[in-house]
């Protein structure tokens, strides 16, 4: 039987409580899977005075995949720079794949659409400069960085049987930046005549999201739209707890569920593990489609089927979701419907 080797990033806050959970499903999946555990984040760095494990990027690129919990990035000046940034411009993670689907009973609206975020570049560079009371952030978009997602978005709506594809932006304001992630969509669009190609601007994009979701079905987005309206959508699913996210690169990816450490609810075991346990589904579909594996494919989607069950049945609901199950629980209701008695 063939070995799997994967990355383990459990993070900070209630990354480990939630990563833990995920892994726990891989019980219930019949293969082996050798997890090689790299240490990164805040507490890494308050024990070790560095933020990320030395070698960390030449290992998860030697796996080609990881599981990763969220990392706390303290804010201003005067700390460390976001880690999670660093690793998807090292491993070039240029699509930040974020599916959102609605969960009956528990979401604000009927929704199934992908965002599918630029992963590397925008105002994420970070190329900041402070001159007394006037500061600058510089926003590096890149025709080949914005060609890569734009393709990527494209190419995800024709394998997901998504008939749509719709760029989010500002080039009304932003008309150089903005103006080169447009013009490369419309560009691009011409080789998928099967897909329709439409923009909406961003401040819009948030509007219609919430007034009429069922507009969207691929959205594809600068860096720090995507962050946000990310947040915008899982709210409207339900819970940040929900989400689950793919980050993809050539040859290398890296699957984290959506939300932060959560530092107001870790310690206490009643994190919403849904966000991880998609990101693991997202890993073992992708870990099945590279290696020809549809075991994996299969289990991916059980899984998933499971998880909407659990949730939309009410049978383990976390507090974010109005009920008192812990993370526990859920892990417990899903394995229970994968591994039916008798
Ligand atoms: P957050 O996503 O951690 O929390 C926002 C709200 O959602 C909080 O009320 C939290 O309790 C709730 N929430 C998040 N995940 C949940 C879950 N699984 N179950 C139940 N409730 C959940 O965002 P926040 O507070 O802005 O950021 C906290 C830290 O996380 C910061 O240091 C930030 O830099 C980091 N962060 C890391 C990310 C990553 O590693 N990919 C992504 C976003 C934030």
């Amino acid at each position: 039987m063939r070995r799997y080797r994967v990355g383990v990033i459990e993070g900070d806050g209630i990354g480990p409580e939630v990563v833990g959970a995920a892994l726990k499903l891989l019980q219930a999946v019949d293969r082996d899977f050798e997890l090689v555990r790299i240490s990164a984040g805040y507490g890494y760095f308050k024990k070790s005075g560095k933020p990320v494990e030395d070698g960390a990027i030449d290992t998860i690129k030697s796996l080609g995949a990881a599981i990763k919990g969220p990392l706390t990035t303290l804010p201003g000046p005067g700390t460390y720079r976001s880690i999670n940034v660093m690793l998807r411009q090292e491993l070039g993670l240029y699509a930040n794949v974020r599916p959102f689907r609605s969960f009956r009973g528990v979401s604000l609206k009927d929704l199934n659409f992908t965002i599918v975020r630029e992963n590397t570049e925008g105002l994420y560079r970070s190329v900041e400069g402070r001159f007394r009371d006037v500061a600058l952030s510089t926003r590096v978009i890149t025709r080949s960085g914005c060609k890569k997602v734009i393709e990527f978005s494209f190419r995800y709506a024709l394998v997901e049987g998504f008939r749509k594809v719709t760029a989010v932006h500002k080039a009304n304001i932003l008309k150089v930046s903005d103006g080169l992630f447009r013009e490369v969509f419309f560009e691009t669009s011409k080789k998928y005549p099967r897909i329709e190609a439409s923009d909406v601007f961003v401040d819009a994009a948030a509007y219609y999201m919430i007034k009429e979701p069922e507009r969207f079905e691929v959205l594809v987005t600068p860096n720090l739209y995507g962050d946000i309206l990310s947040d915008l959508a899982a709210g409207l699913v339900g819970s940040l707890g929900l989400c689950g996210s793919a980050q993809i690169g050539d040859g290398v990816a890296v699957f984290e569920p959506v939300h932060g450490s959560a530092p107001d609810i870790a310690g206490r075991g009643v994190a919403n593990p849904v966000g991880a346990v998609t990101a693991l589904t997202l890993m073992l579909k992708y870990l099945g489609t590279m290696h020809s594996d549809d075991y994996l494919v299969s289990r991916a989607v059980e899984i998933g089927e499971a998880v909407r069950e659990v949730v939309e049945e009410g049978r383990a609901l976390t507090p974010d979701l109005g009920g008192s199950s812990s993370t526990n629980d859920v892990v417990e209701a899903i394995l229970k419907l994968l591994q039916p008695e008798g």
